[in-house]
């Protein structure tokens, strides 16, 4: 992947944007994968079936993966590796509960690595101390927080945190 470059960077500002079917949210996600550069953290949050998984298929084809190459969630490994234009990390922490348990996983070398980072249940690494002890809420990263409005809607909200050199909005679904 090329190296980050300020001045050239689509610019990116907390935005939300509602989707009325999974192809949306996979259109989301492919827009927003194409803003993404190495060593990007996506950290997803949202309930059973908000999206998370949809929307990170999206992305990883905005970041460059094979239209054939389905996505799931890892289940029983937990973090999946996919060959995008860089490394893509597909983190799931839905089975993971205890601090141990994330301490094993070897998670800083993935999310600080060169890859793009993307968590699914993202909410036990903020409410453990994990997160803290890492130092992920100080770290440049990516929220999207995603509520279920009905059957087939969601709405995403997507901010950038602590992402000084990506300020500003880029993309609608039109
Ligand atoms: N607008 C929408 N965007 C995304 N998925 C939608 C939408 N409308 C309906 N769906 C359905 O909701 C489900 C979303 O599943 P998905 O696996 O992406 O959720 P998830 O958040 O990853 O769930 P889990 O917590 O189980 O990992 C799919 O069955 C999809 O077809
Ligand atoms: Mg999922």
């Amino acid at each position: 992947m090329p190296a980050r470059k300020p001045e050239t960077d689509p610019i990116l500002k907390k935005m939300e944007i509602t989707t009325q079917n999974p192809e949306e949210t996979l259109i989301l996600g492919e827009k927003l994968g194409k803003t993404l550069q190495s060593g990007d953290i996506l950290l997803l949050y949202g309930d059973l079936g908000a999206g998370k998984t949809t929307l990170t298929q999206g992305i990883c084809y905005g970041l460059g993966l094979a239209r054939k190459e389905y996505i799931r969630s890892p289940t029983f490994t937990l973090i999946n590796e996919y060959k995008g234009k860089g490394p893509i990390y597909h983190i799931d922490l839905y089975r993971v509960d205890t601090l141990e348990e994330i301490e094993n996983l070897g998670l800083e070398e993935v999310l600080f690595g060169e890859g793009v980072s993307i968590v699914e249940w993202a909410e036990k690494l903020q409410t453990s101390a994990y997160g803290k002890s890492v130092g992920l809420e100080e770290h440049p990263h990516i929220t999207v927080k995603i509520t279920y409005t009905h059957e087939n809607k969601r709405s995403f909200a997507i901010e950038p945190v602590n992402m000084t050199d990506r300020a500003s909005p880029l993309f609608s679904l039109q």
